[in-house]
């Protein structure tokens, strides 16, 4: 059904007029541009089309549209503040924690989702939190790495 949706986007108040029924991946990276949420499988396996809802990392393949009525959305490309990258964005880049980068937008949100849940995560909590994004280049140890890295640069408060 065609219908209007009201919605924040990277902290903007958006309207789409959309057919409810689609997937916010799709409404993402087709309608509006935002080509940092990734296809991967489209079953909710892999991760790539992770943003966050709320601030709670979700799976976008999984999401319809009109789920997202009054909630707030934010994309890889909405982490930027300013001109200035999210320390976790930075922290990835510092610690080479990509190959091809594919996975690397849903990695990052799911990680910022763990990060407001758990602020000084250990590393198993790490590993554990981050076990259902998946790469496929093997980047996980850096990855971890790099959140740790994120996760005491933030200490004492929430950059971002
Ligand atoms: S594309 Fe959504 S979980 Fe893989
Ligand atoms: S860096 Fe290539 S899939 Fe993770």
């Amino acid at each position: 059904m065609i219908e209007t949706i009201k919605f924040n986007l990277n902290r903007k108040p958006t309207q789409l007029t959309v057919d409810g029924e689609r997937s916010l991946l799709w409404v993402l990276r087709s309608d509006l541009g935002l080509t940092g949420t990734k296809y991967g499988c489209g079953k909710g396996i892999c991760g790539a089309c992770t943003v966050l809802i709320s601030n709670k990392a979700m799976r976008s393949c999984q999401v319809l549209v009109k789920e997202i009525k009054g909630k707030e959305v934010i994309t890889i490309e909405g982490l930027v503040r300013n001109g200035k990258l999210h320390p976790l964005q930075k922290a990835f880049m510092d610690h080479d924690a990509l190959q091809c980068g594919f996975c690397t937008p849903g990695m990052i949100l799911n990680a910022y989702s763990l990060l407001l849940e758990k602020p000084q995560p250990t590393e198993a909590e790490i590993i554990e939190g981050m076990n259902d994004n998946l790469c496929r280049c093997g980047a996980h140890v850096r990855i971890v790495q790099a959140i740790q890295s994120a996760a005491q640069g933030m200490r004492g408060g929430r950059k971002g």
